[in-house]
């Protein structure tokens, strides 16, 4: 049964490794951590049997949901996880009372901007040259009050 609840301290090395997976930039084992520790962090797992195969981590600060990272592993993307950790994260923020949801993307990533676009974000700016590579983030954001 594929289950989405809260990452715990024994989810650790289940996030490194999608981070390893997902990401030309992996967060260290210590930022990750702090992910797992830090009392404004909402990091969520998606499970299929007690096996992680997915991974999202945000930050609720001042009534906000900062998504900063999304990850599904690479041998079980375009199934619809994405979409699940995102919609729950959006969920779970929205019954703490959160009133709108903030991420940024890089302009070249299709399949995340596709995600985004269709749990209804829109853009909201771009910040030129953002990433060490020099490709621009698109600033994204939705509102989360209902009606
Ligand atoms: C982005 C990511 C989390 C999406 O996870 P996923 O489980 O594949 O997501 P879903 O299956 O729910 O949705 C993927 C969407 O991308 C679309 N897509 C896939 N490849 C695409 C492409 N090349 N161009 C455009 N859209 C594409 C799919 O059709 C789907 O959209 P739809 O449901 O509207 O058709 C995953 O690809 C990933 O881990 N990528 C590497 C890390 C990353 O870039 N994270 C996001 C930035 S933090």
């Amino acid at each position: 049964m594929m289950q989405v609840r809260p990452a715990r301290e024994r989810d650790l090395e289940a996030l490194l490794c999608l981070e390893a997976l997902c990401f030309q930039d992996p967060w260290t084992s210590d930022g990750v951590r702090a992910e797992l520790e830090q009392l404004h962090c909402r990091p969520l797992v998606v499970e299929r049997d007690g096996v992680v195969l997915g991974s999202l981590l945000a930050w609720l600060l001042g009534g906000e949901l900062q998504i900063n990272r999304v990850a599904v592993d690479p041998a079980m993307q375009n199934q619809g996880l994405g979409g699940l950790l995102v919609a729950a994260a959006l969920e779970r923020a929205q019954a703490e009372g959160a009133d709108r949801a903030y991420l940024e993307v890089r302009a070249d990533n299709a399949q995340a901007l596709a995600l985004y676009l269709r749990h209804g974000f829109g853009q909201a700016g771009l910040r030129k040259k953002y990433y060490h590579d020099d490709m621009d983030a698109v600033l994204m954001t939705r509102s989360l009050t209902i009606g």
